[in-house]
């Protein structure tokens, strides 16, 4: 059988996750797998339309598709969300229509499902037949059983395609709305005071309400609130993931872009943060997907610390719970404030008037009171990934995450609270004893709740 791989890592041939699709190439020398580099070759497939038209070709001769990729911020590259945006707008889609296709990704696990759901979508939007996902830690390749779990995985999937397997489709299509936004007079706004609102869009010619939100939101604060488009940013490229700034966050692109400049000195700078854009295909633009990119070389620092976001969205998002995650994610793991979403899709100009100014009021006095509501498992799981990666195998690479982890108590591990360990290591040897052990389980719901319940009485 012929299998296209279509290789979304930037590092082209030296991409670790292609080194898995090898392996199962040396496993299956009885079927074709054909590698192209989309991502690294990015700006040859969007200039040159014989490239493009090979690659296509390919897939449309296939008998299956490997999407296959590193995780990059809760995504796919930006390289390879544009190789995707490439398919929709050349309408390509047909070449891949009918065919089995599978994810395979390389991570450390941070949101790696919210990566492969998108080309899932991707996929079930394409009508193709997608079968599964498989998305190791990058290092298990190294381990012997993961090796025969990647083997188990291909084989499966190539049975799929030669059996002509039936498939589910996870992702229902996105249904478009043709509401146009007509902004009311300029609302009462909001004064900012001595905080720095900035209000990052990536609008184009023709996206109307998104352009509109992002003015009426801009009108709402009184005073200091930038808008930048993120089209007039100069950027070169996509990270290039080359890992140069995990020593001390220098990027590779240093003096040959705008990118750093721009994001020291403006994002970092701000108190609060707009981010608007229009859904496209299962996410937002790949522009936009090149600023999280990018800001990569801030390596695993939460840079947005502090920070309070709010998100203003043109297009169906409540119908992509996953990109709503996917920024959550983003916005929490980063240890900002997500404040909310707006999008248009209440279809109501009054409306949506009344929530973008509610949104800005909100952002804006949770600057001023420092307010940040309680984390949720998007960034304790992220946290605790992150500690433990640059603590152990990580930790010679992302020198600066080891620092900035070191000198902010991030290393939190349990080991180092000796009265609890002394309380619990107690407890374990008195439960041991079966008559402490009844009377510990009995007494346990009412043990549990007595400190909170003093500290009410006493408040
Ligand atoms: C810019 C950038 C963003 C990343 N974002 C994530 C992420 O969101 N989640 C994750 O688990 N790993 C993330 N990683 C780690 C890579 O996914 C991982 O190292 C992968 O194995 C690289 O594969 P490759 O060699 O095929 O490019 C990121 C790495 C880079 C350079």
């Amino acid at each position: 059988m012929r299998i296209v791989v279509l290789n979304g890592s930037p590092k082209g041939e030296l991409s670790i996750t292609l080194q898995y699709v090898l392996l199962i190439r040396k496993k299956f020398p009885e079927h074709q797998f054909k590698v192209f580099n989309v991502a690294q070759e990015i700006r040859k497939l969007e200039k040159d339309d014989g490239a493009f038209k090979e690659v296509i070709d390919e897939v449309r001769a296939s008998d299956g598709v490997i999407w296959s990729f590193p995780l990059y911020f809760l995504l796919v590259p930006s390289h390879y969300k544009r190789f995707i945006e490439l398919v929709f707008e050349r309408g390509a889609g047909e070449a891949f229509s009918g065919k089995h296709a599978a994810s395979l990704s390389t991570s450390i696990h941070f949101f790696d499902h919210t990566a492969h759901n998108y080309i899932n979508a991707i996929c079930d939007d394409l009508d193709m037949r997608y079968v599964g996902a498989f998305s190791p830690h990058y290092h298990d390749l190294m381990k012997e059983a993961e090796r025969e779990r990647l083997i188990l995985f291909a084989r499966h999937i190539l049975r799929a395609i030669e059996s002509n397997a039936p498939t589910h489709k996870s992702f229902a299509p996105l249904l478009r709305s043709g509401f146009e936004y007509q902004p009311g007079p300029a609302p009462a706004s909001v004064p900012v005071g001595d905080k720095k609102v900035l209000i990052l869009t990536d609008g184009e010619k023709g996206q109307v309400n998104l352009e509109r939100m992002v003015q009426k939101v801009r009108q709402s604060f009184a005073g200091q609130a930038e808008v930048v488009n993120l089209h007039d940013v100069d950027i070169k490229g996509g990270c290039l993931g080359c890992l140069l700034c995990a020593y001390d966050s220098r990027c590779a692109y240093s003096g040959k872009d705008g990118y750093m400049e721009f994001f020291n000195s403006k994002v970092k700078t701000a108190d609060v943060l707009v981010l608007a854009g229009a859904v496209r295909d299962r996410y937002l633009s790949s522009r936009w997907k090149l600023f999280f990119d990018r800001s990569f070389f801030n390596t695993h620092i939460p840079i947005m610390m502090g920070k309070q976001i709010g998100f203003v969205i043109s297009g169906p998002l409540r119908q992509i719970p996953n990109l709503r995650e996917i920024l959550e994610g983003w916005g929490e793991g980063q240890q900002a404030n997500v404040v909310g979403f707006v999008t248009d899709e209440c279809e109501d100009s009054v409306e949506l008037d009344a929530l973008l100014l509610r949104l800005a009021e909100q952002l804006v006095q949770f600057a001023v009171e420092g307010y940040r509501r309680p984390v949720t498992y998007l960034s304790v799981g992220g946290r605790k990934i992150f500690r433990d990666e640059i603590w152990g195998g990580l930790r010679f690479v992302f020198q600066a995450d080891h620092r900035f982890y070191s000198r902010h108590g991030v290393y939190d591990f349990p080991q180092k609270r000796y009265r609890m360990r002394a309380i619990v290591a107690v407890m374990m040897l008195l439960t041991k004893i079966p008559r402490f052990r009844d009377e510990f389980r009995r007494r346990t719901k009412v043990e549990m709740v007595k400190p909170y319940q003093k500290l009410v009485e006493r408040a």
